[in-house]
C-alpha cells in the first residue's frame, strides 16, 4: 500500500527533518514504492483517517515525532510505522530518563544531574566539577547545548538551554573521541568516529561544514570495535528501542566508552551518519531506506 513519509513538524529540528525526509522520499520512489511526503503529525492523522496510507516512514526529528506521541497515535489507529514504539521513543528522547535506565543496568554514561528550572546550577557544578555540558534534555542536533569550562559561563549556558521545552541537565564533559553506532534491524553497523575540523561536532559541523571527517569503522582495534558495537546494542535494547536508530557514545582518552543518547529517528541528510555506516557495508542509500521501511513489517 501507499507509504506516508512524515517529516518537518514543529520541533527545533524541523529543517533537518525536511532535508532527511526529502532524501528518504526520493529513495523510496526510486525503489518503486508509492511514497508521499506529509508535513507533521496533524496532517498525517487526517490523511490516515481518510484511508490514504497503509504504512508510515517516520523521519520527524525531535518533538512529537520522536517522543512517543506519534507512535501512540499510530498504535491506536493500527498503522505500522518505522522505528521504536511508544516506550523506546519516550525514553530515548528524554536524555535524563535514558541515562537513569542505563545506570540501573550498570551501563556506562557520564555523571550528570537533572537541573530543575530555577535550580542552582552552581551547586550542581560543585558536585560534578568542571568542565560540564549543559543540555536541554529533549532536543537533538546539539540544539541548545553549551560546553562550560569556566564557572562564569554557567548562567548563560543555562539560559540558552532553558529556551527549549522540557527538563535541563548538566553532564560531566568527557574529552576524547565522539563515536556513533547505527542499528538496522538485527544488525549493528560499523561505528563511525567523528573528527570535526573545529573543536566540537556541533550543529554547524553536523549539517553545514564540508570538512568534518568521518572514519568508519571508528576503531582500528577489532576487539574494541566489537565491544563498542555490543555496548550500543545493549543500550538500545535497554531503552526498549526497535527497528532502527543510532547510539551516540564518547570514548575517553583511556579508551572507556560512555553512552550519551539514542536517536530513534536519526538524520538521513547528505551529511548524516547512518547512511555513511550503511554505505561502508555495501548498502546504498536507496536500499537503506527500503530496509528501514521493511523493519515496520514485523
Ligand atoms: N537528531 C539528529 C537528526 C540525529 O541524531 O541525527
Ligand atoms: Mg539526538
Amino acid at each position: 500500500g501507499r507509504v506516508a513519509v512524515v517529516m518537518g513538524g514543529n520541533s527545533a529540528e524541523r529543517e533537518v527533518s525536511l532535508d532527511s525526509g526529502r532524501n528518504v522520499l526520493d529513495a523510496l520512489k526510486a525503489r518503486g514504492i508509492d511514497a508521499h511526503a506529509i508535513d507533521g503529525i496533524p496532517a498525517l492523522l487526517d490523511a490516515l483517517r481518510a484511508g490514504h496510507f497503509a504504512r508510515v516512514f517516520n523521519i520527524l526529528h525531535g518533538g512529537g515525532g520522536e517522543n512517543g506521541q506519534l507512535q501512540g497515535a499510530l498504535d491506536a489507529l493500527g498503522v505500522p510505522y518505522t522505528g521504536s514504539g511508544i516506550l523506546g521513543s519516550a525514553l530515548s528522547l528524554d536524555k535524563i530518563r535514558a541515562k537513569q535506565v542505563w545506570l540501573t543496568r550498570g551501563l556506562p554514561t557520564p555523571r550528570f544531574e537533572p537541573l530543575p528550572r530555577g535550580g542552582d546550577v552552581h551547586a550542581v557544578v560543585k558536585r560534578l566539577g568542571l568542565p560540564v555540558i549543559v543540555k536541554p534534555a529533549w532536543e537533538g542536533s546539539s540544539v541548545g547545548i553549551t560546553r562550560v569550562f569556566e564557572e562564569a559561563d554557567l548562567d548563560a549556558a543555562v539560559e540558552l538551554a532553558a529556551r527549549y521545552p522540557g527538563d535541563l541537565m548538566v553532564e560531566q564533559l568527557i574529552e576524547g573521541d565522539e563515536l556513533t553506532v547505527s542499528i538496522l534491524g538485527d544488525r549493528v553497523l560499523p561505528s563511525i568516529r567523528i573528527v570535526p575540523k573545529g573543536a566540537y561536532y556541533d550543529y554547524h559541523a553536523k549539517y553545514v561544514a564540508e570538512d568534518t571527517q568521518y572514519i568508519c569503522p571508528g576503531l582500528d582495534d577489532a576487539e574494541a570495535e566489537a565491544e563498542l558495537r555490543a555496548l550500543a546494542r545493549t543500550a538500545f535494547d535497554a531503552l526498549a528501542c526497535g527497528g532502527w536508530g543510532r547510539v551516540d557514545v564518547m570514548r575517553d582518552r583511556q579508551g572507556r566508552n560512555w553512552l550519551l543518547e539514542v536517536n530513534t529517528a536519526p538524520g538521513m541528510t547528505a551529511h548524516s551518519l547512518v547512511p555513511k555506516a550503511a554505505a561502508t557495508v555495501g548498502i546504498p542509500f536507496d536500499e537503506l531506506c527500503q530496509r528501514i521501511l521493511e523493519t515496520s513489517f514485523d
